[in-house]
């Protein structure tokens, strides 16, 4: 059986994979300090299972690395503060955190005694690249992943994020040269689905929706995203972690389809069976892209993946979840 850790384990990428994970029969190990996430009833039925082990720390800190242990097959990286409002809010933490923690795994990962052939993979983002278009004003869409990394601006907050991710890559990608181990990089494009927090997109959507509120106000009505729901999205990542043809390698994970932010709130209407009078419609936060779409041929060619998951089907079970797991107020 193969011992796998996940970095920030309960967040919401880390939760359905590792549950996927466990219903394989994987060893897991879980570490989370639950910064943005919860001891929910998910997790603890997670928890439930044998061979789930979370361990609740602060991963930031070198001496939480000795806890963690030694012997692993493989190594999901997914820890990092994400969600839009914190880069503008706490810049300096998202920094802190995202390159502190990349490089205690890489320290810990170069020199415990883990499997040999053990292999890491790193969660980069779009926004990695995302301000070449601000600072260019052209981006190839869809977007491959050898296009240039940009921080477009060092004094707009909003920067905090992609910019550690940049630096992130480039630690994944020179420390496993340096000392000789497996990795792989992925970016993922807008995942979506239940227990993704309440900072995104359609759970704010799918909240406002369950208010009533009217006049309705959409944010980047006219800005375009591709959802991929999340089940495809951890099959995505099992996949770059265990095929043979990933080493070394960075894989945009997202779908060919792209959505207007007003249709996304139109289908969620619909699903939900509520419509507004009118609709107040807002710009889209500063920095933001217009549109965003992954080109996702390499990890096709290189895997065969792709996604599967329609948007209605994914946003179905996403409302679903929603409603029954309202935002408790602050
Ligand atoms: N969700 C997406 O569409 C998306 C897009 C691009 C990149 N990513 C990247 O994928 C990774 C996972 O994203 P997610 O959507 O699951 O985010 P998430 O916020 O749900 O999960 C991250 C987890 O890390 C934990 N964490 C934060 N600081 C910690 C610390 N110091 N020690 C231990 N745990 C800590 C949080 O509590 C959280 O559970 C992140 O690195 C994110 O930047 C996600």
């Amino acid at each position: 059986m193969k011992k796998v850790l996940i970095t920030g384990g309960a967040g919401f990428i880390g939760y359905h994979l590792a549950k996927r994970l466990a219903a394989e029969g994987y060893e897991l190990v879980i570490v989370d300090n639950f910064f943005h996430s919860a001891h929910d009833d998910d997790l603890q039925a997670l928890l439930a299972v044998p061979n789930v082990r979370l361990l609740e720390d602060d991963l930031t800190q070198s001496r939480v690395w000795e806890k963690v242990g030694s012997g692993f097959d493989e190594v999901y990286h997914l820890v990092g503060i994400n969600g839009t409002k914190f880069f503008y809010e706490i810049p300096h933490e998202v920094l802190r955190i995202g390159v502190s923690t990349t490089l205690n795994v890489l320290e810990w990962f170069r020199s415990e005694n883990n499997k040999p052939g053990a292999k890491i993979l790193y969660t980069s983002s779009n926004e990695a690249y995302a301000s070449a278009l601000e600072a260019f004003g052209k981006l190839p869409i869809p977007t491959p992943e050898n296009v240039p990394l940009v921080i477009a601006d060092t004094y707009n907050p909003r920067w905090s994020y992609g910019g550690q991710k940049l630096i992130g890559e480039l630690f994944f990608i020179h420390y496993a040269k340096a000392y000789n181990f497996r990795m792989s990089i992925v970016r993922p494009h807008n995942f979506y689905g239940p227990r993704a927090g309440y900072e995104h997109v359609i759970p704010e959507i799918v909240g406002r929706v369950a208010a009533k509120i009217d006049p309705f106000p959409i944010f980047g009505a006219d800005d375009t995203r591709s959802f991929c729901y999340i089940t495809d999205a951890v099959e995505a990542i099992q996949t770059v972690m265990e095929s043979a043809h990933t080493d070394g390698g960075t894989y945009h994970i997202g779908t060919t389809h792209e959505t207007l932010i007003a249709d996304l709130a139109e289908k969620i209407f619909s699903l939900m069976g509520w419509r507004p009078q009118k609709t107040d419609i807002k710009n889209s936060p500063e920095g933001s892209v217009k549109r965003r779409l992954a080109d996702v041929s390499k990890i096709k060619k290189d895997t065969g993946w792709e996604a599967k998951t329609l948007l209605d089907d994914g946003l179905e079970k996403t409302i679903e979840w929603y409603l029954a797991h309202p935002k408790v107020p602050d």
